[in-house]
């Protein structure tokens, strides 16, 4: 569908050129969590105390980690997955599903404690609120990140916060000293980070909120101060996603915005998953962090569409479709 708008088409053609660009040779690992979301659509989120009532319950699947690790695959890279799961059927669903986006499932091992699970409700905006039992991501320690050797292997390396926080740090040092490029997505946001997982990070990525509690500076206050905030604690660059107001890319000595793609959203669950993993995606086959955020912003809008998090990410071809019927504005 083309528009009056150049400037919209030019964009589209350049994030068309990203998605058709995508490689397989260099890989990514992604370690953390996989969970099990059991979903209900709501009219408002319920405050507290209040019981509201809802659609019917669907079993997704989830877990940040393991999102990015199905965005960044389904887009066409090439991905494996070090985790834990439990041996029950919410394990036996993830995986299924993990290996039907293309992952590499091997380093993903079965704990004797249930599958990580979350219940989560979506109001009619498409925002959501989500509870969350680690179960058995909380077995991922540093021992099992120092057994994962072929993570070592990796050439971009994703991690989050949804497993114990000294397993994190384990894993941001073994890969930042084999060579590869570290992503770190600050969430959820805890304790700040120490200086030596900062300075094992290549790129932090953190949504606002998440930015704010981690400097302890006001949301929507000036980047630089940002900026300057994060270097102090060790991190070099950082991607800051600013909801419809698209995204930060933040250097030693700039600070530029990428534009968010508007779109009608259905469920907001996973797009940072979504932008996260087009990102590793980006990065892994050579492209700028600009442009793997120009990239993210596309991806993470066509994940809003849809229902659920990994549910509703596509292949590279899909999110071009929809870039061409103009369903990404
Ligand atoms: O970011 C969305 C994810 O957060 C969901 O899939 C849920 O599992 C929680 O981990």
């Amino acid at each position: 569908m083309s528009t009056e708008n150049p400037k919209l088409e030019e964009r589209r053609a350049r994030v068309e050129a990203l998605l058709r660009g995508i490689e397989k040779e260099r890989r990514i690992g992604v370690i953390g969590s996989m969970n099990a979301d059991y979903t209900i659509d709501v009219p408002h989120l319920p405050a507290p105390g209040e019981t509201v009532r809802g659609g019917e319950v669907r079993l997704l699947p989830g877990g940040k980690s393991s999102n990015q690790a199905a965005c960044a695959a389904l887009l066409g890279a090439s991905v494996s997955m070090f985790g834990l799961v439990g041996k029950d059927d919410n394990g036996s669903f993830l995986l299924e599903r993990l290996g039907r986006a293309g992952v590499d499932v091997t380093g993903v091992a079965r704990a004797g404690r249930p599958t990580g699970t979350t219940l989560i409700a979506v109001d009619a905006a498409g925002e959501n609120a989500i509870a969350y039992a680690p179960g058995a991501n909380d077995l991922l320690d540093a021992a099992f990140v120092r057994a994962a050797e072929e993570l070592l292997d990796c050439d971009v390396v994703g991690l989050c916060l949804e497993t114990p926080l000294n397993s994190v740090r384990v894993a941001a040092a073994r890969c930042h000293e084999a060579g590869a490029q570290v992503l770190l997505n600050y969430s959820p946001c805890s304790e700040p980070p120490s200086r030596d997982l900062a300075q094992s990070v290549d790129v932090l990525l953190v949504n606002e909120h998440e930015l704010a509690q981690l400097t302890g500076l006001p949301e929507g206050g000036p980047w630089a101060e940002a900026q300057d905030a994060l270097l102090d604690m060790g991190f070099s660059e950082a991607l800051v996603t600013t909801g419809p107001r698209g995204s930060m890319v933040l250097g030693e000595d700039c600070a530029r915005r990428v534009e968010s793609f508007e779109v009608r959203a259905c469920d907001t669950t996973g797009c940072g998953d979504a932008f996260m993993g087009a990102v590793l995606a980006g990065l892994a086959s050579g492209y700028s962090l600009r442009e793997a955020a120009e990239l993210g912003s596309c991806v993470s809008a066509f994940a809003a569409l849809g229902h659920g998090a990994q549910a509703s990410y596509g292949t590279a071809d899909q999110v071009v479709d929809a870039l061409r019927q103009g369903l990404l504005g």
